[in-house]
């Protein structure tokens, strides 16, 4: 942590930009933003480190004007994962009570028991997320301690990831001169900035569409029941555009931002942009809808996707509050409006919110997850502690710090 306790960093590698935001909580609980540091992201693949001398150059970089934003220097932070390596499983335990009562360590025993399941060699837990209780056949308890009872069954949602690409994390970080307080998969970080509880009570979809990867998270009963990470985002809409308008990948990713739409019908037929070519030839002119034209389809087949995967979940059907997308491509125009036709459910846009402070300058969808992961530290940073890519297992002490978090009233 900085030298001041109460600050909190939230650090989003992802495959575009790294966030650096910096965050002081207040003895009132409430969590201001105080500085932020972003910088194009180069060494990642899809969510993924491919190159660690490149990634801790941005890093660095991202850090080092957050610090200096917020005036502070920063020791430790709280950082996302993501990628396809990461796998989410349903499991569930059962135990009998002690002493006919639920204690904490008959909790902590039904843990153990559902977390036991088979989990390829390569493959480490990173999370232990609860999603309900049930005692004596009562189902639905989020609080179990103190209830009296005889049998008690936990279920809950495990996340797995692999060794290698989160050793490759903390060891860009800790060259950084930084401690990785915790790691936690990008879609719950995200989750925890843009969606209203009362939509993870009904069963709401989130879906964080960034530039390598598209992140999905769904929830019912106020807890996380399927995750899943596919390795498709804004940098295909991207490439589309370098093969379809004939320009560099910048210039692509920039007529994007600005003109991009994903449905054809919302752009007028008038609007005209002007292309720069490659190769010094004088820019050309072209109506905006061609654009749209090559969006649409790609965009299509990313939801087609994803409705497939909610689909194998079956939660489809019971996610009564929709889905909320978020990350920067979720800025692309007609998302919502496309999203709300493939999927045949409400969908919003999912801004982070939660924090004061410089909450203006976080509102884009695409600090998701760097706001998330600052709650997320709010939330549980008493059990989080330093780990080091030089342990042998950076694991070993994940179970250790989860412990602490069941029972948990929030
Ligand atoms: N206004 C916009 N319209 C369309 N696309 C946008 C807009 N702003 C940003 N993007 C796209 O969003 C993507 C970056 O989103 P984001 O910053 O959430 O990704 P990331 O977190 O770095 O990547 P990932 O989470 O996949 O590792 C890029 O592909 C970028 O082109
Ligand atoms: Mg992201």
């Amino acid at each position: 942590m900085s030298k001041h306790d109460q600050v909190l960093v939230g650090l989003d590698i992802g495959t575009s930009k790294i966030a650096c935001i910096v965050a002081e909580a207040g003895p009132d609980g409430k969590v201001d933003v105080i500085g932020i540091g972003t910088h194009p992201s180069r060494g990642l693949r899809k969510g993924v480190v491919v190159n660690i001398e490149s990634t801790v150059e941005s890093i660095r970089l991202a850090v080092e004007e957050a610090e200096l934003m917020a005036g502070v220097d920063i020791q430790s932070v709280f950082t996302g994962i993501a990628g396809s390596h990461i796998r989410g499983y349903n499991s569930h335990g059962v135990v009998a009570t002690k002493n006919n009562e639920v204690g904490r360590e008959d909790v902590d025993r039904v843990i153990d028991a559902a977390r036991a399941m088979n989990i390829p060699a390569d493959q480490k837990i990173l999370h232990i997320l609860p999603q309900e209780y049930i005692i004596d056949n009562q189902d639905g308890i989020r609080e179990p301690i103190g209830m009296s009872g005889v049998r008690l069954e936990a279920k809950v949602h495990v996340v797995t990831g692999a060794v290698s690409s989160a050793q490759n994390i903390i060891k860009c970080c800790n060259r950084c001169d930084l401690d990785v307080s915790d790691m936690v998969l990008e879609q719950v970080a995200s989750a925890e900035a843009v969606l209203m509880q009362d939509e993870k009570d009904m069963g709401v979809v989130l879906i964080d569409i960034g530039g390598g990867t598209t992140d999905v998270a769904i929830f019912l009963n106020g807890s996380i029941r399927h995750t899943h990470v596919i390795p498709i985002g804004g940098d295909h809409l991207t490439n589309d555009l370098v093969i379809g308008l004939r320009t560099s990948a910048r210039e692509a990713d920039q007529l994007k931002r600005k003109y991009g739409a994903c449905m054809t019908s919302l752009v007028s037929p008038e609007d005209q942009i002007e292309i720069p070519s490659v190769g010094g030839r004088s820019p050309r002119p072209m109506p905006r809808q061609v654009m749209a034209q090559i969006l649409e389809p790609r965009v299509e087949e990313m939801f087609e996707m994803i409705r497939d995967e909610l689909q194998r979940s079956g939660y489809q059907e019971l996610v009564a509050a929709g889905m909320v997308l978020t990350g920067g491509s979720s800025l692309l125009e007609g998302m919502v409006e496309l999203a709300e036709d493939v999927f045949d459910m409400p969908v919003r846009l999912g801004r982070p919110v939660g924090v004061g402070g410089l909450a203006d300058v976080v509102s884009s969808p695409m600090y998701a997850t760097g706001v998330g992961l600052i709650l997320y530290g709010h939330r549980y940073r008493q059990s989080a502690q330093p780990i080091k890519s030089t342990e042998h297992n950076i694991f070993a002490r994940v179970w250790t710090r989860m412990r602490s978090w069941f029972g948990d009233t929030s």
